[in-house]
């Protein structure tokens, strides 16, 4: 009998993007089943918590049937290994992402010889943008409601309230120069 290949697609999803649920969604028309890992990682702050992280994510992947959310921290391969599975998942948004992206496949299969990274290339509207990306945007009152689904919509609300829009800083030197010159 043939079995069934689980693809782990790990991430910070800090939070989850509608670029991630692009890939997500191409894997798991691929893979038998896909789960989407997000790694607990003390050295890096995060906005949101491994458990808002995870929500966020169930809610967006609900519709996929083979896509399942989970977490884990330590080493990529070891997971994979727990998890009993060959292969990584990566979405590629540009060629700045590949090196990055190369290295660490290499580093992953000199540590487990037997696991494979497969690269996943974004939908151009996503390729510029980054959960960081979206964060900045939402607190300075960008529109954010393309990129992202609408559960993380909800939870950047809920996390960054609205302020009064504030009339943005002007240069006081470049002010000063005007009234010199006495043009209006
Ligand atoms: N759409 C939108 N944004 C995307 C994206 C996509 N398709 N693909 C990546 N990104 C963004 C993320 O939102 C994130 O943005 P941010 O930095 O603004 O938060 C950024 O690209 C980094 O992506 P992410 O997937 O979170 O990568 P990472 O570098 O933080 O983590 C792991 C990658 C989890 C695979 C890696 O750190 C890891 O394996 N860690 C475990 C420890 C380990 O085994 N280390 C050895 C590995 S060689």
């Amino acid at each position: 009998m043939k079995r069934a290949v689980k693809a782990i697609y790990p991430g910070s999803f800090d939070p989850i993007t509608n670029g991630h649920i692009y890939i997500a969604e191409r894997a798991a028309s691929i893979f038998d089943e896909v789960r989407v890992s997000v790694l607990v990682n003390s050295q890096k702050r995060s906005t949101f918590s491994v458990d808002e992280r995870c929500s966020m994510a169930r809610e967006a992947l609900s519709y996929l049937p083979n896509v399942t959310v989970g977490h884990f921290q330590g080493l990529l391969v070891d997971y994979l290994r727990c998890e009993e599975s060959r292969v990584i998942i990566r979405g590629l948004r540009a060629m700045s992402d590949f090196e990055y992206e190369f290295q660490m496949a290499l580093m992953n299969r000199q540590l487990a010889p037997e696991i494979e990274t497969f690269f996943i290339v974004t939908d151009p509207q996503y390729s510029y943008i980054s959960s960081s990306v979206i964060r900045d945007i939402f607190q300075f009152g960008g529109s954010v409601h393309d990129v992202v689904p609408p559960g993380v919509f909800r939870r950047l609300r809920e996390r960054f309230p609205p302020q009064t829009p504030q009339t943005p800083q002007r240069n006081p030197a470049g002010e000063q120069r005007k009234t010199e010159g006495g043009a209006p």
